[in-house]
């Protein structure tokens, strides 16, 4: 099959570590010209360093093909910890703001900078990071749960305001992925990750850069607005 990504030009944020350089990498792999945005050069909340990125992007390869919004941070709290009848903990202003500026605002952020290049160019595809908590919820994540199920509705907006101008945009719903930061994590804690899933492991790296090399393709031309779950058939809290 001709994935036809040969010379795209990629934008890849958070494109520095873990699913994000594995998704630098396959994109590379099919030939595209990958571009990554990660700090300290490119800060995706700030929107006028974004909006210099991607003009700079236009200025030296002429157009924007792709966006994967996958930079993304994880600041967990409880919303309220409550212990002896008193409150000992909770999410603080700064902890929530943090996660919905990356999460959030930086792919909003991000997809206003490039979709007048896409449109002036005729097209494009949104790739946007999710996440199995964005559906199912979960413990101590009340602002990151939050902001991945806003990009699905992100996702679903766009796809319907951004269709007319040939550009598609879908999200990817990652479940429990060995990256180095999860792979040092205590070996109870990943067994029992790989125990609620299905097929009884964590998933790779490229488990997530495929599926992003995939909806980016021709492969995936007709799909647009659409959730790909890519979990091991994890279901949260079961
Ligand atoms: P990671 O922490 O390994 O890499 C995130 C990258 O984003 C880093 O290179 C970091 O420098 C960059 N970044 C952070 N803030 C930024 C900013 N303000 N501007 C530009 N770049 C910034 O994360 P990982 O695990 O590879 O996750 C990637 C995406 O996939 C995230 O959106 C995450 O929420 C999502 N995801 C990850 C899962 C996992 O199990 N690892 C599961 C579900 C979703």
């Amino acid at each position: 099959m001709d994935l036809n990504l040969s010379n795209k030009v990629v934008i890849v944020t958070g494109g520095a570590a873990g699913i994000g350089r594995a998704t630098a990498a396959r994109f590379r792999d099919e030939g595209a010209v990958v571009v990554v945005w990660d700090l300290p050069d490119v800060d995706v909340t700030q929107a006028g360093a974004v909006n210099a990125a991607a003009a700079a992007v236009v200025a030296e390869h002429g157009r924007i093909d792709v966006l994967v919004n996958n930079a993304g941070i994880l600041r967990d709290a409880q919303l309220v910890k409550w212990k002896d009848g008193e409150v000992v903990g909770m999410m603080d202003d700064a902890t929530f703001d943090a996660v919905i500026d990356v999460n959030l605002r930086g792919v909003f952020l991000c997809a206003r900078a490039v979709v007048p290049h896409m449109i002036k160019a005729g097209g494009g595809v949104i790739l946007n990071a999710s996440s199995i908590v964005g559906i199912y919820g979960n413990f101590g994540q009340t602002n990151y749960a939050a902001t991945k199920a806003g990009v699905i509705n992100f996702t679903k907006s766009w796809s319907r305001e951004l269709g007319r101008y040939g550009i598609r945009v879908n999200a990817v719903a990652p479940g429990f992925i060995a990256t180095e930061m999860v792979k040092q994590m205590p070996a109870k804690i990943l067994d029992s990750m790989a125990s609620h899933t299905p097929l009884a492991k964590l998933g790779e790296p490229d488990d997530i850069a495929n599926a992003y090399v995939f909806l980016a393709s021709d492969a995936a031309k007709f799909v647009s607005g659409a959730v790909l779950s890519v979990d091991g058939g994890l279901v949260l809290g079961t």
